[in-house]
């Protein structure tokens, strides 16, 4: 099965590359399934109902969330009839699960979103919760798991890895909104540290840049904002899985309207 995911999509400017480009790309690569993350969607903070309707009616298969999963209070009485993940590792009083099965076929994906320690809300230990996980889940027979690893610090996802190689299909990061040109296949396993937004490309990680700006200038803080117009970006991971394992990912990525490209392809250790 071949799978697209593109991590934060930030506020309106990404959901117009979305828009523009998903249908054009499921196309040309021969896509079986779409996942996004979505927990900057909704004018950078959140996603909502309506906007989540209308990712799904673009052709979207699943949304991943983060620490953002929150931020617009009406999506949460239905993060559990629809297939919009939150980190796993939430307390399991939190709205939502962050395991979600797709189907292409006969085939099975199990879809994990799982957080980082580093400057994020306190949450349960990702590390031994996704290890016992993913246990349960190969004895139980699921072959395909793919991993949005949404971390700030390098060190957790790259760790994530090195404890998962071989056992899973992918580890996506998100979170950052910065993508990283680590791509690499080891034992099987898709990696990359993160895949960086689909927004803005000349703000400061997909808002304005004036907040940002003063915030640093001046030690004081004000809401990020996206702004209505601006340069754009889309980055996308492709990566195909043949009975668990990846054996080909490359990344894509559209400037504005122009026609998306392959940007660079998963070294592969042999
Ligand atoms: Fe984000
Ligand atoms: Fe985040």
């Amino acid at each position: 099965m071949k799978i697209l995911y593109l991590a934060d999509v930030v506020g309106r400017p990404g959901r117009m590359m979305i828009k523009h480009h998903l249908k054009k790309i499921k196309e040309a690569y021969e896509i079986d399934l779409v996942i996004i993350n979505a927990e900057n969607a909704s004018h950078g903070f959140g996603i909502s109902i309506k906007n989540s309707k209308e990712l799904f009616a673009m052709g979207i298969d699943m949304m991943t969330g983060g620490n953002h999963s929150w931020d617009k209070k009406d999506i949460l009485p239905i993060m559990d009839s629809e297939p919009i993940l939150r980190p796993m590792n939430y307390p399991s009083s939190a709205p939502g699960s962050g395991v979600g099965y797709l189907t292409v076929g006969d085939e099975n994906l199990v879809v994990i979103n799982l957080m980082g320690h580093f400057t994020m809300p306190m949450v349960d230990n990702p590390f031994t919760m996704i290890v016992a996980e993913v246990e349960r889940l190969k004895e139980e027979g699921y072959e395909n798991i793919f991993i949005d690893m949404h971390a700030e610090a390098t060190s957790e996802k790259r760790a994530l890895m090195a404890m998962l190689k071989g056992k899973v299909s992918a580890i996506c990061g998100s979170h950052t909104h910065i993508g990283t040109d680590d791509m690499e296949i080891d034992e099987g396993t898709f990696y990359v540290t993160d895949v960086g937004l689909t927004g803005c490309r000349d703000g400061v990680i997909g808002m304005s840049k004036k907040e940002p700006m003063a915030r640093f200038l001046t030690s004081i803080s004000s809401k990020f904002d996206v702004p209505n117009s601006c340069k754009k970006i889309l980055q996308g991971m492709i990566f195909e899985l043949e009975e668990g394992k990846c054996i080909d990912a490359f990344k894509i990525k559209a400037y504005d309207y122009e026609e998306a490209e392959v940007s660079q392809r998963a070294y592969i250790e042999q």
